[in-house]
């Protein structure tokens, strides 16, 4: 079967309906952020203090480059994965893309308090509906879109199941 992939920008609920959905279709739940900070020991606000973004990224299409060739998994892939066309091309070949949209507001409730994500640190609401602007048409290029905002983690799981049952 082929790997059902997650994206879409932070705190769209990729890990929480990832979990859910790997254990309905008892498939292997993988997060390639939790891969990144295995294989570098090194929690990802580390990373990114300690040797930047690019470096990350760098890491990141490797971690990429891993998952794309496993078969019948889950992949949660954190929200910038989507940026390099590359990843992406790696992931379709054995996956079906799903993006989880959630709106800015959303997630700025989802994320406040929250230090684990080095690029929304000291944000606000109108510098995420930015930053989703821009990153906008990479989470477009996808199989399956789906709206997350008044949805709960089970009811998102049961529309991709639905959603993926054409492919
Ligand atoms: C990032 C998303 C994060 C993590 C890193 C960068 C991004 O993952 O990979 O902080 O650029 O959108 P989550 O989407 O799981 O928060």
């Amino acid at each position: 079967m082929k790997n059902i992939v997650l994206t879409g920008f932070m705190a769209s609920g990729k890990s929480s309906v990832g979990k859910n959905l790997a254990s309905k279709l008892n498939m292997k739940f993988i997060d390639t952020d939790s891969l990144i900070e295995k294989k570098l020991s090194k929690k990802i606000t580390e990373i990114f203090k300690e040797n930047g973004e690019q470096y990350f990224r760098q890491q990141e299409t490797k971690v990429i480059e891993e998952v794309a060739a496993f078969t019948s998994c889950i992949i949660s892939c954190g929200g910038g994965v989507v940026l390099n066309n590359y990843n992406i091309e790696l992931l379709r070949k054995n996956g079906i893309i799903v993006n989880l949209y959630a709106s800015a507001q959303e997630v700025y409730k989802r994320i406040s308090n929250n230090k684990d994500r080095p690029l929304l640190q000291d944000t606000s609401v109108e510098k995420i509906q930015k930053l989703m602007d821009y990153r906008k048409p990479f989470y477009e290029n996808c199989d399956i879109c789906i709206e997350t905002d008044d949805l709960s983690v089970e009811k998102i799981t049961d529309l991709i199941v639905s959603k993926i049952s054409v492919f």
